[in-house]
């Protein structure tokens, strides 16, 4: 008894893992263990051996039991030590002070623009960028021929062979959210609708994906002048100026009438982009009164409201605040060129705190 109570003892302390103890423990005192099997031949011996060898094969067996426990606990305590020395981190460390992502000026533009808006009482609306050609023309009073399609340069999407429905668009721009904005909420109604919309189209001012916002405000007695209002405080608002010089000239969109487009004063010179000077003039929305038609498909009754609508290039006016040069860069994903344009995650634009301070 004492050679298996050395041998056991000794095979315990020597065990790495808890496997290696399950082992040991079947070995010993499982069902055909060394020590039970001695155990079952009590019942062989004579009362007298019985006496002395009985109590001493518990007290083995209990032995045992407890060097299994204790190693098996000291095991675990070596594994909890090893994974603390793994995970050990220095909270007093000071923190990282130099900045690594920012915030894309893109989405700096879109708070800052939503925010002005906000104030004048416009709530944000949204839909999708893969829309319907219903959504994104016909509702918009683009019938199926109008040349409007073609100098839109859409994207088509694919429909499966033998699926002859309409293909959808990737948006054009974000006027089929005025149709989705009129179906949900009704009139009277003021919204606008940031998001990204889709064209064929590459230069130094245009990507084939790019943002627009448009503007809607709808009510009984919305004319023009509220339009020029709204948007005159929007710019001088956005580019935190007293007087900006806009030019408002008479244009056409098949969705309102009358319509206007809206252009900046800027200059080019020396290939940075100024905003207030200049003989240069940038184009940045159109904009009129919304078609009957267009209130029409939106589930509104034209003879009741009327009201005026807007779209905004987000990326244009990101480039005109921030003398931006060259739209393309916007897409690049270049670390450099975010680090340099982009903003500080914590500063939420808002109209009493200053927009981009
Ligand atoms: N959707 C027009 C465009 O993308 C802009 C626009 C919006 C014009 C609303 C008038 C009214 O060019």
């Amino acid at each position: 008894m004492d050679d298996l109570k050395a041998k056991y003892l000794g095979l315990i302390a020597a065990a790495s893992d808890e496997a290696a103890l399950e082992d040991l423990r079947v070995q010993a005192i499982g069902k055909k263990g060394e020590i039970s099997l001695m155990m079952r031949e009590l019942g062989r011996m004579s009362p007298e051996e019985r006496q002395m060898a009985g109590p001493a094969l518990n007290a083995l067996k209990d032995e045992i039991t407890s060097a299994l426990a204790a190693k098996k606990a000291a095991l675990a305590d070596a594994a909890l030590d090893e994974r603390l020395r793994g995970e050990w981190l220095d909270v007093t460390l000071p923190a990282r002070n130099r900045r690594q992502g920012t915030i894309h000026p893109i989405s700096q533009v879109t708070e800052e623009v939503t925010a002005i808006f906000a104030e004048m009482g416009f709530s944000v609306a949204e839909g999708p960028r893969i829309d319907s050609d219903w959504y994104n023309f016909d509702a918009l009073n683009i019938p199926g021929h109008h040349p409007a399609r073609a100098e839109m340069d859409t994207f088509y999407m694919a429909r499966a062979a033998g699926d002859d429905r309409a293909p959808n668009v990737l948006r054009t721009h974000t006027s089929p959210v005025q149709i989705r904005a009129m179906e949900k909420m009704g009139a009277p109604l003021r919204v606008i609708c940031p998001g990204g919309v889709y064209r064929a189209d590459y230069d130094q001012t245009h990507t084939p994906m790019f943002h627009q916002v448009e503007g809607l405000a709808l009510d009984r007695d919305i004319s023009m002048a509220n339009l020029k209002w709204v948007l005159e405080e929007f710019v001088k608002a956005y580019f935190e100026v007293d007087h900006v010089d806009l030019r408002f000239r008479a244009s056409h969109f098949p969705f309102t009438e009358p319509s206007a487009e809206v252009d900046i004063r800027c200059s080019w010179e020396g290939g940075t982009l100024k905003v207030g000077e200049g003989d240069d003039w940038l184009e940045i929305l159109g904009s009129g009164m919304v078609h009957p038609k267009v209130i029409a498909a939106g589930g509104i009754d034209p003879e009741v409201y009327q009201g005026f609508a807007f779209g905004m290039g987000i990326d244009r006016i990101a480039m005109l605040k921030y003398g931006i040069p060259d739209l393309r860069a916007f897409f690049d994903s270049d670390l450099r060129w975010l680090r340099h344009y982009g903003f500080a995650a914590l500063d939420m634009p808002n109209l009493h705190g200053g927009l981009s301070r």
